[in-house]
Formats: structure tokens, sequence, C-alpha cells
């Protein structure tokens, strides 16, 4: 789907100052500081998508009726922009998340943002705000496009208008402390995506739906939920907002098969195809919370790790499950984990060889 709507430029009277700038980078974590700007775009079914623009960032004015709100009618994606050596910025497999958005949208009947749309959206609030883009390792302006119902109406039916937003935000890293392991809770109570659900879709709901989970993860002293399949509660699926990555003794790097109630993570993707060019048997398959704890017992499985746009690559130390607990090795960061955390930072940042054609400069 195409569109050749472009995007009026209406720059913010009132931008921050590059001293207040210089102080928001300075440690902005994670999802706490926004730029300047936004790009909204709005959609009306019969006229299709219009009113294109960028502004100043700024809140937004809804009818207490606007379907959203009751309904649930909202996805949205991540990505990052990085700043490169040279000086420019470039984003991380764009074409990934915009393929994702489409697919979300149709699973939740919601309008279909065109690929076009979503892109030159994402080019234009860079180059407007690419001031905001870190400099320092590790760090990157994470770009956050969303879409919801906008009808002022209580049926429940697929809504006729939906608006589309993309804003930004300075990012450095994702849990608080750096790139240490985390433990994670095997919830067997909760489940996070059933067959048939939506659990492919990056819809708002499945995380609404995952917190109870995650506070009874922490309840447990565990810093993440992982999910387990609804129907037989054995195989593992995600970490929370993760995929995740098994590392085998035999040179077997393992992620779960995209069953459909998986999120299909474009840096789990990008993690199989790293894999298979350091030479590892890539396999995407069903690992039971068995298999899991014989192989960590008798040292077959020596790393676990998570994936994710947000957090990169988070090693996976300890796991704790209704009858017990287990490491994972020595419950260090492994090996093959930092490596490939590195290895695809490295693409990130462009100080390794983009060979997959990943980095799309904008800026
Ligand atoms: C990611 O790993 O990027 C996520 O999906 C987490 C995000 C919702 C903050």
């Amino acid at each position: 789907m195409t569109s050749d709507l472009t995007i009026d430029v209406i720059p913010s009277e009132r931008p921050r100052s590059a001293e207040d700038r210089a102080a928001l980078l300075k440690e902005p974590g994670f999802g706490q500081v926004f730029t300047d700007h936004m790009v909204t775009a709005r959609y009306v079914e019969g006229r299709g998508w219009h009113d294109a623009r960028l502004t100043a960032y700024q809140p937004l004015t809804l009818d207490p009726a606007t379907s959203v709100l009751h309904y649930g009618q909202a996805i949205f994606e991540g990505l990052k922009a990085y700043h490169q050596p040279d000086g420019a910025v470039a984003l991380f497999r764009p074409d990934q998340n915009a393929a994702r958005f489409q697919r979300s949208a149709r699973r939740m009947a919601m309008a279909e943002v065109p690929e076009s749309l979503f892109l030159d959206s994402l080019t234009a609030l860079v180059r407007q705000d690419r001031d905001w883009v870190p400099t320092k390792p590790g760090e990157s302006l994470y770009l956050r496009p969303l879409e919801f119902a906008v009808d002022a109406f209580l049926g429940v039916r697929p809504a006729k208008e939906y608006l589309f937003l993309l804003f930004a935000s300075p990012a450095a890293n994702y849990f608080p402390g750096g790139v240490r392991p985390v433990s994670v809770w095997l919830s067997t109570e909760y489940t996070r995506a059933a067959p048939g659900g939506t659990g492919a879709a990056k819809c708002a709901g499945n995380y609404a739906a995952s917190l109870v989970a995650q506070a009874q993860a922490a309840e447990q002293g565990c810093d993440q939920v992982v999910w387990l399949d609804a129907v037989e509660h054995k195989y593992v699926e995600e970490m929370g907002g993760m995929n995740l990555y098994f590392v085998f003794s035999d040179g077997r790097l393992v992620t779960p098969a995209l069953t459909g109630t998986l999120l299909p993570g474009v840096t789990r993707d990008s993690i199989l195809a790293i894999g298979r060019d350091m030479g590892l048997d890539t396999v995407e398959g069903r690992v039971t919370t068995d298999e899991w704890e014989a192989a960590a017992a008798d040292g077959s499985l020596t790393e676990v790790f998570a994936c994710g746009t947000a957090a990169v690559v988070t090693p996976v130390g300890a796991v704790k499950h209704a009858h017990g607990s287990f490491n994972i090795a020595d419950a260090q960061p492994g090996a093959l984990t930092m490596k490939v955390r590195e290895s695809l930072l490295g693409i990130q940042q462009g100080t390794a060889p983009d060979s997959h054609g990943w980095m799309h400069r904008v800026a």
C-alpha cells in the first residue's frame, strides 16, 4: 500500500534551548524525555489518510466517548535511530516495523498506515529533531509510532476514524543498572496469548494484560515474567515484552518458533541472521520448562538471553518457578550473549559492517 501524502512541517515556536537539551540528554534513562516535535496523520473511512503534519510535541484532546478508551483498538511500534561515526543518523530496519504495524492493524481491524507514510514520518521527525539523537555508545533515539481509534461512538465495531502518531524519546539503558543478568519467574497462573488471540500483534492490550503477571514475578523476587503457552503451560514463549534465546554447548542457538502467539521481534529476527553469520546452528523450535531446567542442570544449556528493541540483548541468569529455582551456568552474562549484543550494537552504531543492509540513513 502506498501513499503520496506529504507531511506539512510546522516547527515548534518554542523548542528547548541547547542548554536544556544537553541537560535532558545527560542521563535520559528510558521513555522519560521527549523531543520537541511529533508527527500526526488522520484516517477517515471513505477518505483515507490525510492531514499528515509534523508539529510541536503537544498533548491531545479526546472526547470522553473516544472508542480507544473503551474498546482498546490501539497498536504501537518501537524502533531506534542511531548516531553514526560520520555524524549521520540511521534507523535500524524500519521497513520491518512498518510491515508489523500493518499486520497489527489488520489483526485489530484497524486502518493500515501505508509503508511510505510510516517511513516518511520517521525521516521527517528524525531530521527535525536530529539534535536530540544521543551520541554516547549504547544510546539512541527511541521512536514510538502508534495508532488508535478516535470515533466518538460507544457501539462495539471497528472504528471508522484513526489517528497515527509518531514521537521520539532519547534513550539509554532500558533496565536500570545497565546490562546485568535478570532473574525470571515462570508464570503458570497467567498467560500472555492464546491460539487465535492477539499475541502476534503489537497491541496495547497485550501489555496491559501482562502487568499483573509482571507484578507477581516481582513478588517472587524476580525481575521479569516468562510466559508459557496457554494450552499446556509447558512451552516457553517470551519474557515480559521480549523474545528469548537458548544457547546450547553443541552450537545450537534456539529461539521459540513463531506459533502465532509470539510477537515476531525485529531483534529476534536479526539475531537469527547474526547467529548464522557466526556459524551457529540457529533453530526456531520449542523449548519446554522441563528441558530448560534439565539442560541447565547437566550443563548442556550454557546461556539464555532475552532480546528486544528497547533493551537489545539482556542475559537471563536465574529462573524460579512454583516448585523451585535454578541458575543458568554461573548466572553471569554469557560470552556468546555478549558477543551477539556487541555484534548487533556494532551494526546499529555503524562500527561494524552492515552486511545485511539493515541500516537506513535518514539524516
Ligand atoms: C522492546 O523490547 O522494545 C519492547 O517491546 C518493550 C517496549 C514495549 C518498551
